[in-house]
């Protein structure tokens, strides 16, 4: 040992003196670690095992996002830590039930957590100050963040999805998904108006889901597991609570083409359109491949569980639009849109039953849109029922 110590001793003060980093060195020390990353690559070398902070840092190496989009989802994973934690520890902590009374812009009950996980996703990405625009399920309006000195990324996001669930410690989460901002339409505090400042934002928030550059949930559950994707696949991170950081767990998850699950809330039955309740009757008989095995009901009625549990089993997830709601329960922005993006980076779809949510321009912020999602022969068989 005591060897080894001076050798490594003796070479450190008989090394030569330090270079300086021209910019040329500089690009060329760049393209040896790029090219190095890209060899792990081609070798097809497992990931799993690597904190998540450590992946974001080697997405921003090999150029799959830059640095402030980096910072955002950082930002991010540590909101949903804190939210992780408060759920674990609603019921004891006083944390279950309504917030007051209070109602969100979409006339529904707010529950205590679902305030609390709102401010602490809006503080935190504020806190990044790598976002320009944030819009919340739970903010009438998307809101423009001053604190933001790079990036001007704009996140959506729904902070507590299944909120109904918490009471019962049933499976909750998050949802978000993270746009590039207009650089023609940058908010300007100092010299416009809240009323030109508020129609900037909508303008920034108002993309297809074709243009998220990411999208992501974080399941709160018997384990905590934060599944993202930056355009290059679908990664799943379970929550160590030992040491408080997020360990690859799933390696470019891929939904199975097919699968004999569904999840509806068969209770809308008696107002789906005749082709819908076709389509459902048929599952009950084998689906496509009439007279074989029935399908099987599974919903939680929390997206991000029954979601999770589609991207790993196959199936079929699905809220669709009824005679009391024509475009159905689900928001597009920061549902439909951010769970669309990850089926389709998972070999999977995600579809209004006439069309790809992705393509869906949105004229509202909290507009809404039936859904769809899961297993392509899936979402393909359900689709030939709609049209
Ligand atoms: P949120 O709690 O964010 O308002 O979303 C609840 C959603 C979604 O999680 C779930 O799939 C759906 O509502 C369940 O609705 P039903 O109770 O109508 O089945
Ligand atoms: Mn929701
Ligand atoms: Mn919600």
């Amino acid at each position: 040992m005591r060897a080894n110590a001076v050798a490594c001793a003796q070479k450190v003060t008989s090394a030569a003196p330090a270079k300086v980093l021209t910019a040329r060195t500089r690009r060329t020390r760049t393209t040896i670690i790029r090219a190095r990353a890209g060899a792990k690559t081609d070798a097809k070398k497992s990931e799993m095992g690597t904190p998540f902070s450590t992946w974001v840092l080697k997405q921003e190496m090999i150029d799959t996002i830059d640095n402030e989009h980096a910072i955002v989802l950082q930002s991010i994973s540590v909101a949903c830590k804190q939210i992780a934690s408060l759920v674990q520890r609603a019921g004891l902590a006083g944390m279950t039930g309504l917030a007051g009374g209070e109602q969100n812009i979409q006339g529904e009950d707010q529950k205590k957590l679902d305030v609390i996980s709102n401010e602490i996703f809006c503080d935190t990405l504020r806190l990044s100050g790598r976002t320009g625009v944030i819009a919340s399920e739970e903010e009438d309006v998307p809101v423009a963040v001053e604190e933001t000195y790079g990036g001007n990324y704009v996140c959506v996001f729904d902070p507590l999805d299944g909120s109904s669930n918490i009471d019962a410690a049933v499976s909750t989460g998050s949802i978000w998904g993270i746009y590039a901002g207009d650089s023609q339409c940058v908010p300007d505090f100092s010299t416009e108006t809240p009323a030109e400042v508020e129609a900037k934002c909508v303008q920034n928030v108002c993309q297809p889901g074709e243009n998220l550059v990411s999208a992501g949930y974080c399941m709160y559950s018997s384990s905590t597991i934060l599944v993202v994707s930056v355009g290059e696949g679908v990664y799943g991170f379970t929550l160590d609570t030992a040491v408080g950081e997020f360990i690859m767990t799933h390696e470019k998850i891929q939904i199975p083409k097919s699968g004999k699950i569904y999840s509806f809330n068969e209770g809308n039955y008696d107002m789906w359109t005749p082709g819908l309740k076709k389509y459902m009757d048929s599952l009950k008989t084998g689906g496509k491949e009439k007279g074989t095995k029935p399908y099987s009901a599974r919903y939680i009625g929390s997206l991000v569980g029954d979601f999770h549990r589609t991207m790993l089993y196959g199936g079929i997830y699905g809220y669709p639009g009824d005679t009391k709601n024509p475009n159905g329960k689900l928001r597009l922005l920061y549902e439909c849109a951010p769970m669309s993006f990850l089926a389709e980076q998972a070999g999977g779809a995600g579809s209004t039953g006439v069309g790809r949510v992705l393509k869906v321009m949105p004229e509202k912020v909290h507009q809404r849109v039936p859904f769809f999602t899961g297993s392509s022969d899936e979402v393909s068989y359900l689709e030939s029922f709609m049209k």
